[in-house]
């Protein structure tokens, strides 16, 4: 098996999925599943599917089975769980009255929401949505290149940005990548802030020589357009403060255009509405999705800095049929009232703490777990082989299907990340049922 197919999360074609299956999926799910295999393109991260679900609440997902768990993985759109009751009930509301807004209109709904965004955000200042982050990413590749004039990027090994042809080619996941043919030209890939594996020998402390290679790219080339990278890597990879600020600097010194990638981890996850905020910076554009439609709707968004405004001024960059959704924006604008008033962000960082004083206690318990780290409530824990420190990816497969059959769903990173992503209005308990299921999990297994 080739590991680099494992980056984005767990596949369908190892021999422990194989095995997990056929210990788990009865005969009517069976149907089911294989009936779906029969329509849907095949795809590893996807099609043949893991199991049938039958509904979704709050942090739990219920399958056809009637097996309930505890979902920490929610595809990042469950910033509030499933199916709020308030955004429900806010989208039954607008839906008889206002279910489309065609493109040569606005509607209130979208300019409340496009003011509301930027309120979080000093400078930047200007909007455009978009029906799924790919499309919103491929709308910033165009500001910086329309803006600039140039037309080369500098994105990440390792990184996903989107399942579009401009998305694949700055992202840096082999599962997406091989076999597609020629892709975008202009795209260099630096190795991501990644001290576990780093090719300038860190030795798993960051000492921002991968940094220092992206100023040496920009030198080089002295005509990139953009650096695009998501802010934390959702494995988790978190850099320190000094790297975005170096790269920053770097960016405004050669002329090319910041672009932060946070479609996961926007609106709270973090403890932050934005996770740039961490950083002490501001890219000149930003851009968000997944739970930005209030776990709902389809939606993402750019926002971008003024300057971008005059300096494309007669261009299409965005035309997307569901540009102004005026459901997707009432269930955005719920959301975010939500957020505010249930300072869920200082309950991020309660849980965060919560969460890290768990996770330390395993690692002292399990000689696997090879690092714990989080940011807010993007968590990861890392499995390595204790004798040699190589990556433990089927010991992490493992874990991640007897966690299934325990009530638990998460997904792997990199193959041997356990990514742990639950609600930012997770509870306690809901914590602590999570983190027994994979203490349980790694001691039945290593
Ligand atoms: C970091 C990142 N960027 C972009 C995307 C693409 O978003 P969408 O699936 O809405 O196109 C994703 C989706 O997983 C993501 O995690």
């Amino acid at each position: 098996m080739n590991s680099n197919l494992q980056s984005e999360g767990d596949i369908n074609i190892t021999p422990a999925r194989k095995r997990w299956a056929e210990k788990n999926i009865d005969a009517q799910t069976k149907r089911l599943l294989d009936e779906d295999a029969s329509c849907f393109l095949h795809q590893t991260l996807s099609t043949p599917c893991l199991n049938v679900i039958e509904s979704c609440s709050g942090s739990r997902i219920t399958l056809s089975t009637g097996q309930s768990l505890l979902d920490f993985h929610g595809n990042y759109i469950h910033n509030l769980g499933f199916g709020h009751p308030e955004i429900i009930e806010a989208i039954t509301e607008i839906l008889p009255k206002l279910s489309f807004s065609t493109r040569r209109y606005t509607n209130r709904y979208a300019i409340d929401l496009a003011k509301k965004l930027t309120s979080y955000t000093p400078s930047l200042t200007r909007v455009l949505f978009a029906p799924g982050g790919a499309e919103a990413i491929s709308m910033a590749i165009k500001v910086a290149r329309a803006a600039t004039g140039r037309h080369k990027t500098i994105s990440m090994w390792d990184s996903f940005h989107g399942a579009t042809l401009d998305a694949i080619s700055i992202g840096g996941e082999a599962v997406f990548r091989k076999d597609i043919g020629p892709l975008m030209p202009g795209t260099h890939h630096v190795p991501p802030p990644n001290p576990s594996e780093c090719p300038f020998h860190c030795g798993n402390q960051c000492n921002l020589n991968c940094a220092g290679y992206i100023e040496y790219i920009l030198e080089k080339e002295g005509d990139v357009s953009a650096v695009i990278a998501e802010t934390i890597r959702c494995a988790p990879f978190i850099p320190p403060k000094e790297y975005w600020q170096s790269v920053r600097a770097a960016c405004d010194r050669h002329g090319a255009v910041l672009i932060l990638d946070e479609i996961p981890h926007a609106l709270g996850r973090t403890g932050k509405m934005f996770t740039f905020q961490h950083y002490g910076i501001e890219p000149d554009m930003v851009v968000i999705g997944k739970g930005l439609g209030g776990g709902i709707m389809p939606f993402a968004a750019l926002i971008a800095k003024e300057e971008f405004n005059e300096k494309i001024k007669n261009q299409s960059l965005g035309h997307f049929t569901h540009e102004k959704n005026p459901v997707a924006c009432v269930a955005a604008l719920k959301m975010l009232e939500i957020i505010e008033r249930d300072n869920l962000l200082e309950h991020v960082h309660e849980m965060h703490r919560y969460s890290m004083k768990i996770m330390t206690e395993m690692k002292e318990n399990h000689p696997f777990i090879h690092d714990t780290r989080a940011l807010g409530l993007i968590m990861g824990i890392e499995l390595r082989h204790p004798e040699n420190g190589a990556k433990a990816a089927d010991l992490a497969e493992a874990v991640m299907y007897r966690s299934l059959e325990l009530g638990l769903s998460f997904k792997c990173s990199m193959g041997n990340i356990l990514n742990l992503t639950p609600p930012i209005n997770v509870s306690k308990n809901e914590l602590e049922d999570a983190f027994t299921i994979i203490n349980q999990a790694l001691a039945e297994l290593s």
